[in-house]
């Protein structure tokens, strides 16, 4: 899952595996077959011979209700076990023959039927995270319908423009056991499929993560069905018993966030929300869920705050003040007044870990107060500072968006290593050699702390 661009190749590769471990497994299982077909041979060559001997015994054709006395007779015999015996070989030939049918042809005998015909081929479970993206989509479909010695189970599942109906395949294709969480990124499911998709997620039981990234949900309130469809997330999402982790990226949702969260039969854990057009209601619903005391990551990036909206975030920090570890508000507008409000509640945080703030229109003198907050966070390990507005290039608008900072070329003339060695001093005067300081956007990375 680390490498994108390896990820689904890797998935293609492990299906791969998978489905050539069965091939080895037939060949070995043919080459018992034929030793089957010889005994099996054997043995109707003994059934004829004492058959022949009845008929000589009795002087008479086998047939009719004779036949049936016969049969009769062979069984206090014993020789009606055999004939079960061979009936039992027929069988296990005929479903060997159907096996291979299987794979030959893209319709496959019902999955349960295989798993309690092949369990016992199993030798191992192999648990991966698979990513599936139309190049590893048919690989990964066939590998999962394969039942060999190589059982593929999912731990975390990462699809990527994928449709609905091959997503519902997908899951339905997959072990119950074990799935914990799924990505689903860039596939236009509108809110009607995923409404469609939640009740299969019900159906694993370790699910404890969901993450939708630019999955078109976006909310009309024009388009009719609309209000239902939400309705059915709704219930859909309380479903899912287990669910810790949620991220919705760059949906347009607002005012909506009530109606998703206020289901979950659990509280959240962690909650990913960037790029959200998220309202002030919003916001001030989720200051007061029942999620926010047990928060331990919040991601509210690039969601514009403004004095309206601070109180309902002050008071949301406040809340998950002993529990929030992780915390991203970058891209959100944050400007020396803005951060003044809010800097008492972020140095509450005392179990806080990392914090990102970049993208922020802070001027140098509202970011050393940041630092030397920052320095005061016993459990804060990494900052991502935003470069203060004094580093840019002239020209910057009066309160300029988080793109335009992102894009608007900093000052080369200016030593832009004297903010950052001016921020260092902070720390080492405050005897901080724990807190890592960065602007560096593209390496910042959270889980380094962890
Ligand atoms: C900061 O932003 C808020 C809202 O965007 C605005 O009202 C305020 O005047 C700004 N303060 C400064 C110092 O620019
Ligand atoms: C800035 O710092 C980096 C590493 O800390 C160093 O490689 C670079 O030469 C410095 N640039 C200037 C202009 O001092």
């Amino acid at each position: 899952m680390g490498d994108p661009m390896g990820g689904w190749s890797l998935t293609v590769a492990l299906c791969t595996m998978v489905v050539q471990a069965r091939g080895g497994a037939q060949r070995a299982q043919r080459r018992d077959g034929e030793r089957e077909r010889k005994r099996f041979s054997a043995l109707e060559r003994e059934k004829d011979i004492k058959r022949e001997r009845g008929q000589w015994r009795r002087g008479k054709e086998p047939n009719g209700d004779e036949a049936s006395n016969d049969r009769e007779r062979m069984a206090l015999s014993g020789v009606l076990g055999e004939e079960e015996m061979i009936k039992g070989i027929r069988r296990r030939m005929e479903i060997e023959r159907k096996r291979d049918g299987t794979l030959a042809g893209s319709a496959g005998i019902k999955k349960e039927n295989e798993e309690r015909d092949l369990g016992s081929d199993v030798l191992v479970h192999v648990r991966a995270d698979l990513f599936v993206n139309a190049r590893s989509w048919e690989r990964a479909r066939v590998a999962l319908n394969t039942a060999g010695p190589l059982k593929l189970q999912c731990r975390y599942l990462r699809v990527e423009e994928i449709s609905v109906s091959s997503i519902r395949t997908l899951l339905d294709l997959l072990p119950r056991q074990g799935l914990q969480g799924i990505d689903v990124r860039y596939s236009s499911l509108g809110v009607a499929g995923l409404a469609e998709l939640l009740p299969l997620l019900s159906a694993f039981p370790a699910l404890n993560s969901l993450r939708l990234h630019y999955c078109n949900l976006d909310f009309r309130r024009d388009h009719p069905g609309q209000e239902e469809a939400l309705r059915d997330l709704s219930q859909g999402l309380a479903q899912l018993q287990e669910l810790r982790r949620l991220s919705l990226t760059a949906l347009r949702l607002p005012g909506q966030l009530r109606v998703l969260l206020s289901s979950l039969p659990q509280p959240l854990e962690i909650v990913e929300l960037p790029y959200l057009s998220l309202s002030p209601a919003d916001l001030a619903y989720l200051s007061c869920s029942h999620h926010a005391s047990t928060l331990q990551q919040l991601d509210l990036s690039e969601n514009r705050l403004d004095e309206n909206t601070l109180p309902s975030i002050r008071r949301l920090l406040s809340q998950a003040s002993s529990s929030l570890q992780h915390l991203s508000l970058s891209g959100c507008g944050l400007n020396d007044s803005l951060m003044a409000l809010l800097l008492p509640s972020l140095g509450g945080c005392w179990a806080l870990k990392s914090l990102a703030l970049a993208l922020n229109p802070l001027s140098m003198s509202g970011l050393m107060d940041l630092v030397r907050m920052a320095a005061q966070m016993p459990s804060l390990r990494q900052l991502l500072y935003p470069n203060p507005l004094e580093d840019y290039q002239p020209g910057l608008p009066d309160r300029p968006s988080s793109a335009q900072l992102l894009d608007w070329p900093l000052d080369e003339t200016t030593d832009i290593n004297m903010t950052s060695s001016q921020l260092n001093r902070v720390l080492i005067d405050s005897g901080r050699t724990d807190l890592f300081l960065t602007c560096d956007l593209l390496n910042y990375d959270k889980d380094l702390v962890d």
